[in-house]
């Protein structure tokens, strides 16, 4: 085993990148496979791939501009210290703006004293012979008080603290102004009151590694990681922007050239039964696909005699069926026994996964009956409690239970005595 971690990544390069949706989708899922190279990696069939992003170096750039800063200024960070460029790039989230940060202008931005700080940002002043960037100055805010040459830019009356204010008292409007925001926007908002580099990266949010579910086993792709991810796109404000590591992962990172710091995040729990003869049922609409792909490669490498049953589903058959030519050849081969297709834009009402298994309820029990065990991944929020209450219904409607005893037979006897209904949502 190596010891490669979140703190100690190995650094990958990708072998494969493509859409796998058909063409006219408005969705974008890509596959993209990683190689593992000399790094002796390991996983199993369930595990899931940490993955480092970097941010974009056009919004780093424009952060530096629009503060005044070259970018060589030295900053203290949560990893030591470094240059204000590389904390941008690989140390903080850049591209949502963070509440800490936003709390942290208050000292500036609503003094409590009632004399008004007047700062000089630095672009203001990016033409100085001496480079310096930075000037606070203290004064009574009347306009003889402003030393000449300098332009008077915070005052007691300025909007920004009225909209700091409003973001403070208010945890809705905070919500608001983060969800489509990013330091541009915080910049545009409150830049006039000046940063020192130091205060710029003080309250913005750590850069986390991203998690995904991998969609290969090692065993049938040997020394490389699939992964199947949703790419996140978004317009605010008139500008497009990314999640961080989709957009990095998608627009960033080229086959065989890129380096992507990567580990591995093992699960205990999210595995294919011990026993090959076990049959289990496997829920995955959208990316949820991803580990049920590993599964099935798994179970046909260790020629499982246990039955196979996929329930997938996504907006159309066209756009979306993600890995169709592997799935049939694997429902013609025999290894997918049973295979529920859920389209949920192709008609006037929404076929879900859910819809699917009330459809199949009794077979359904009847596996379950029989030892099978039951997954769901992809979607926490709607799809998995939607799962979770269809199966509590299916077990009370066919194994006749009431619906207490059914909903004890699920969340305790299930999930947590017998350990056969395991989920990888989120
Ligand atoms: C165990 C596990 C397994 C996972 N497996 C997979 C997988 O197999 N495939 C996969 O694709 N993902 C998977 N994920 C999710 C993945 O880790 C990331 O969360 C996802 O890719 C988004 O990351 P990002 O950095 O691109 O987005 P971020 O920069 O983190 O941004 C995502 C945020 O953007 C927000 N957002 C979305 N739309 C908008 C909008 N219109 N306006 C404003 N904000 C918006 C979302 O609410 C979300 O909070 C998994 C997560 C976990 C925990
Ligand atoms: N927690 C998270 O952050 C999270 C989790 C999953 C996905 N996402 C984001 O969502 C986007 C796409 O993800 P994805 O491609 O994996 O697909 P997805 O959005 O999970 O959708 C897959 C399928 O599930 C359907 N669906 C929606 N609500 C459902 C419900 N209550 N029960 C059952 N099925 C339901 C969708 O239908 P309709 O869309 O037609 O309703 C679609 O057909 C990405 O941007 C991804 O990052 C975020």
């Amino acid at each position: 085993m190596s010891d490669w971690s979140a703190k100690n990544p190995y650094i990958s390069k990708l072998n494969e990148n493509w859409i796998l949706n058909g063409e006219g989708s408005r969705k974008e899922t890509r596959h993209i496979v990683f190689d593992l190279g000399d790094s002796g990696l390991e996983y199993k069939a369930g595990d899931a791939l940490g993955v480092i992003p970097q941010c974009p170096p056009e919004l780093v750039q424009g952060l530096l501009d629009a503060c005044g800063f070259s970018g060589e200024e030295e900053v203290e960070t949560h990893l030591g210290d470094c240059n204000i460029r590389e904390a941008l790039t690989n140390r903080y989230e850049i591209h949502r703006i963070s509440k800490k940060w936003i709390g942290n202008l208050g000292d500036r931005i609503a003094p409590d004293s009632p004399n008004i700080e007047i700062r000089i940002v630095g672009r203001h002043r990016a033409s100085t012979e001496d480079g310096e960037l930075l000037m606070d100055w203290s004064g009574s805010g009347v306009e003889d008080d402003v030393p000449e040459g300098y332009v008077e830019i915070g005052s007691a009356s300025d909007p920004a603290e009225d909209l700091w204010r409003s973001l403070m008292d208010d945890a809705d409007a905070m919500e608001d102004y983060i969800w489509s925001r990013d330091y541009i926007d915080g910049l545009a908002d409150f830049g006039h009151i000046g940063f020192t580099p130091q205060q710029f990266v003080d309250g913005m949010d750590r850069l986390k590694p991203r998690l995904y579910s991998i969609a290969s086993s090692p065993d049938f792709e040997p020394g490389t990681v699939h992964l199947t991810v949703a790419i996140v796109r978004y317009h605010h404000h008139d500008r497009d922007r990314t999640g961080l590591c989709t957009g990095y992962l998608a627009d960033r990172c080229d086959v065989d050239e890129s380096e992507i710091g990567v580990f591995m995040s093992p699960t205990r729990s999210f595995v294919l039964p011990e026993d090959n003869s076990t049959d289990i049922i496997m829920v995955g609409p959208g990316t949820g696909i991803a580990p049920f792909r590993a599964f099935l490669q798994q179970r046909q490498v260790n020629a499982s005699t246990g039955r196979n049953w996929l329930f997938f589903g996504d907006w159309t058959e066209e756009g979306e069926y993600l890995y169709r030519d592997e799935m049939e050849a694997w429902t013609d081969s025999g290894l997918i026994n049973r295979h529920d297709l859920a389209w949920s834009r192709a008609g006037p009402d929404k076929v879900y996964v859910q819809h699917l298994m009330k459809q199949n309820g009794e077979e359904i029990w009847n596996w379950i009956d029989n030892g099978a065990y039951f997954y769901v991944c992809g979607d926490k929020n709607y799809m998995a409690r939607d799962v979770h209450s269809t199966l509590i219904e299916i077990c009370s409607e066919y194994g006749g239970m009431s619906g207490e005893e059914a909903k004890e037979f699920v969340e305790t006897g299930l999930m947590k005595t017998e350990k056969r209904y395991l989920r990888d949502v989120y």
